[in-house]
């Protein structure tokens, strides 16, 4: 998608031969108003997970004050640090694009902290309440893996160089995240759990 995108507004644009101009033009316009498309949608998913980063600097701790295990404290709690870096990041981004740093309710990120909400308040206190909060926990990774992911992509294809390596720090560190966790619920909380 990435090659075909921006292979195709370069060499469009450049193998222009003049003869078929007005056609060439509309689909110049086609492109801007393409981009321009690209870019509202771009910034609408800015919003979006910005929200979502400050709604788990709050959630967050919900989850450290509920976990057992002293890797998965350890691991939540380094995480909640990087959380509100990202925090930081994306109002950069938002600064590098010249546009105020504004948040929009996401929806998706409501629903999945709510689920790890009531998996805490269900769960049994120990190796349980681990596995729960590990599963949750997952879940919030994998959709900001996904949004940073689609992120950073459009802001390549919209030639946003900087904000792009912005995302892909925040990216490696999601990836990173998930990772911890899956090696915690590895190591210490399931087999726990299932002995209990
Ligand atoms: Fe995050």
């Amino acid at each position: 998608m990435n090659s075909t995108n921006s292979g195709s507004n370069g060499t469009k644009k450049s193998t222009s031969t003049g003869s078929d101009s007005s056609k060439q033009k509309g689909t110049s316009n086609d492109q801007k108003m393409q981009s321009s498309q690209l870019m509202q949608l771009f910034e609408d998913q800015l919003k979006d997970i910005y929200w979502a980063e400050k709604a788990l600097t709050n959630a967050i701790p919900k989850m450290i004050k509920n976990a057992t295990s002293e890797e998965l404290v350890e691991a939540l709690t380094s995480h909640l640090a990087e959380t509100e870096e990202q925090v930081s990041r994306v109002e950069q981004m938002f600064e590098l694009l010249g546009k105020k740093a504004v948040a929009v309710k996401c929806e998706a990120m409501t629903g999945l902290i709510k689920e790890a909400e009531k998996m805490m308040e269900e769960c049994e206190e120990g190796a349980m309440c681990d596995a729960g909060i590990i599963f949750a926990g997952q879940k919030i990774e994998h959709y900001e893996i996904a949004s940073y992911g689609t992120l950073r992509q459009f802001a390549e294809t919209l030639g946003l160089t900087e904000v792009a390596t912005l995302l892909e720090t925040t990216l490696d560190e999601e990836k990173a995240a998930d990772k911890k966790l899956t090696e915690v619920a590895v190591s210490a909380v399931n087999v726990e759990a299932a002995a209990e």
